[in-house]
């Protein structure tokens, strides 16, 4: 064999060898992800930076297969919520997995504490499961096509099928970012 030869013969080996680490660790973070017990702890728990969320604006995220809304509310809407006399409530729970079941539906329950201008929701509306559009229906809060339930801008059920609150899933907030799960 010539010099030329050998010298490719390695150069092909060691490309070979590279490729094979480089297939290895790419093929790693897919294998551990079709582990069910891996999965199921990456999806556990999720972080949303709302640093780009503007008063008014709402996001949606998904965690845990579930839409999620995240309302940055206006101070009218809190306004809004607020006024509403807890005899006018269909569902007088918070439905708030941060609160104890028994609190009720009052505007800052809907919340967890210091965070009012924020309400974080599980987006499947409590009659069959349908997604509210926001910033609609007669209470200016979410309103469901498929059956005709409304909500307020706290989340709150007022009318139609749907019997109670849209709930609120486990968040902290620390910072610009809230963890939900
Ligand atoms: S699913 Fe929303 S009103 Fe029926």
């Amino acid at each position: 064999m010539s010099d030329n030869g050998t010298r490719r013969d390695f150069l092909y080996v060691a490309t070979t060898a590279v490729g094979a680490v480089g297939a290895a660790a790419a093929a790693w973070p897919f294998i551990d992800y079709l582990n069910p017990d891996a999965a199921e702890r990456a999806l556990a728990s999720i972080e949303v930076n709302i640093a780009d969320l503007q008063e008014g604006q709402s996001i949606t995220v998904m965690w845990r297969g579930k839409p999620i809304f995240i309302r940055y509310r206006t101070p009218q809407e809190i306004a809004d919520a607020e006024a509403v006399a807890m005899s006018d409530l269909k569902d007088p729970f918070a439905q708030n997995a941060n609160l104890s079941p028994e609190d009720p539906s009052t505007d800052p329950n809907r919340s967890v504490p210091g965070e009012q201008q924020y309400i974080i929701m599980i987006a499947n509306c409590t009659h069959f499961g349908c997604i509210p559009t926001g910033e609609s229906g007669e209470y200016g809060g979410w309103y469901c096509p498929c059956h005709g339930s409304q909500f307020d801008t706290a989340g709150r059920v007022r009318a139609g099928p749907a019997a109670r609150n849209l709930d609120i899933p486990p968040y902290k907030k620390d910072g610009d970012v809230i963890v939900i799960g």
